[in-house]
């Protein structure tokens, strides 16, 4: 084994399996097709999580239901990221006591980075007695164990102990779409910056073995995925726990040259950490997307400092600059925080300044939420909300004014789109950069690869057609 990264013992997986059976055969025995309700709040990480539920849950013999009303069983895969999420989590986990109510032998399971966290868990331990089971990210490989356990009459489960994580490989995945599929390369986080509670809930830094992340991929290219997203929460760090000599920009050469028509995408990168390397890679691939998702959060040295970033703005440019130099489209998107604790109007102004530098395609922006157990939660918070907003909606304000400029010059560009979907009369798709289009097609051509004209454009998304062969 080529890692120190511990792996969930195969003997441990395979325990799991044969109680997905045994679960499968207590719905058989009693004549019931059982119908599971998962909900996901949170990042592409937690879907990816779903996503491996949902493929225990078919194991165990589960079809799946768009509704809490009548399921078997009801999964909340919860978000810790900003107090707005914990909120919402909390007010559907209460209502849940009426539809259980209304179909007693409904199970209700809570999961994902708010159990890993030891105030949440008591919560529902006090005032949530519905909930049947909790467990944290770390005991995801668990959880058909959990499920026979409450299924068979026990008392309800808590598997929340902490961990540094550990990688288990080979759980089933029940994918949520046949275009686009997740491949983790690597879980948790060692940055700790100062307002994020995940390295708290997930864990330490663990990269899977390069050979199991290059299966996964040639499986579901032949299984005719045309689009695969590589994750981590900062993939940078990848192979820096392993014994092998490799890194994720060497991970995705090898990926984007397996054989078929496909793209890669990947996210998300730290600054700190993001390589010449990568940009070189990337620029080197046609079939990986030219599209950077590379969070700055503050355009102000002092707050990044704070955040413990280990970056300066100008730092942040040069890579941008570099990047840019090496690919003239390249697509820019990033993170911003708004009203870190201590943020002066002149500091938030450093922000405004690098997104006009910058001009990114598009920008996330999250009004600062303290999280509890991380540096920032301590920290001086003067600043009013009302200012705060305020600033909020400044950013948004310019953001969404270069975001609609940027898509305006699309216009009469021919750019090559996989079609994803369709929304009521028309079709969808994405651009290599990640931009939306829309346009007019024939269901056929979903899940193929397109040249469309830009013929219109919004502040987030772009119209097209299919160009005239004759021209
Ligand atoms: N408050 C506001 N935004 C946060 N993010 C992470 N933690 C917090 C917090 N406590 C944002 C960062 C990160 C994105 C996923 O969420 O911008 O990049
Ligand atoms: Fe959170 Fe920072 Fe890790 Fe991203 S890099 S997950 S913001 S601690």
């Amino acid at each position: 084994m080529s890692t120190k990264t511990q792996q969930i013992p195969a003997q441990a997986l395979r325990q799991q399996h044969a109680l997905c059976a045994m679960i499968r055969e207590f719905w058989q025995a009693q004549g019931i097709a059982p119908l599971a309700f998962i909900d996901t709040y949170g990042c592409q990480q937690n879907e990816a999580d779903s996503e491996r539920i949902a493929g225990m849950l078919e194991q165990c013999g589960y079809s799946f239901t768009r509704s809490e009303e009548g399921a078997d069983i009801v999964i909340l895969n919860t978000c810790a990221i900003r107090e707005h999420a914990e909120q919402r989590v909390f007010g559907n986990v209460g209502a849940l006591v009426h539809t259980k109510r209304r179909h007693p032998r409904q199970k209700i399971f809570l999961c994902g980075c708010m159990m890993g966290q030891p105030h949440v868990s008591d919560r529902i331990r006090r005032s949530y007695p519905h909930v049947d089971g909790v467990f944290s990210t770390h005991h995801l490989w668990r959880f058909p164990e959990l499920l026979w356990h409450i299924l068979q009459g026990g008392k309800r489960v808590f598997a929340v102990e902490d961990s540094d994580g550990a990688i288990s490989e080979g759980l089933p995945v029940a994918r949520g779409n046949s275009l686009k599929a997740w491949g983790s390369v690597m879980y948790g986080c060692n940055n700790f910056c100062s307002y994020c509670i995940v390295p708290y809930v997930r864990g330490r830094e663990r990269s899977r073995e390069p050979a199991e992340i290059i299966k996964e991929c040639s499986d579901l290219l032949a299984q005719g995925f045309k689009e695969i997203t590589l994750l981590g929460q900062n993939v940078n760090s990848y192979g820096k726990d392993l014994a092998l000599d490799i890194d994720f920009a060497d991970l995705m050469a090898q990926i984007a040259a397996l054989p078929g028509e496909f793209r890669l995408r990947f996210m998300t990168s730290h600054p700190k950490d993001a390589s010449e390397k990568l940009f070189d890679t990337i620029a080197a691939h046609p079939n990986i997307c030219k599209q950077f998702h590379l969070p700055f959060q503050s355009g102000n040295d002092r707050i990044l400092r704070e955040m413990n970033r280990r970056y300066t703005a100008s730092e942040y440019l040069r890579l941008v600059d570099y990047g840019r130099a090496k690919m003239p489209d390249l697509v820019l998107t990033s993170d911003v925080i708004v009203g870190f604790p201590g943020e002066t109007e002149a500091e938030f102004d450093d922000t405004l300044k690098l997104i006009e530098r910058v001009r990114f395609d598009a920008l996330f922006t999250f009004i600062y939420s303290p999280r509890e157990g991380t540096p920032a939660a301590k920290m001086a918070d003067p600043t009013s909300r009302a200012d705060k907003n305020h600033r909020f909606d400044r950013l948004l304000e310019a953001q969404n004014r270069i975001s609609a400029e940027i898509h305006r010059a699309y216009i009469g560009k021919t750019l090559r789109v996989l079609v994803d979907g369709r929304e009521d009369a028309q079709l969808t798709a994405r651009t290599d950069g990640g931009r939306l289009v829309r346009f007019t097609g024939d269901d056929s051509l979903i899940g193929t690869f397109l040249d469309l004209r830009i013929t219109e454009s919004t502040t987030w998304s772009l119209l097209g057609e299919i160009p005239n062969r004759a021209e």
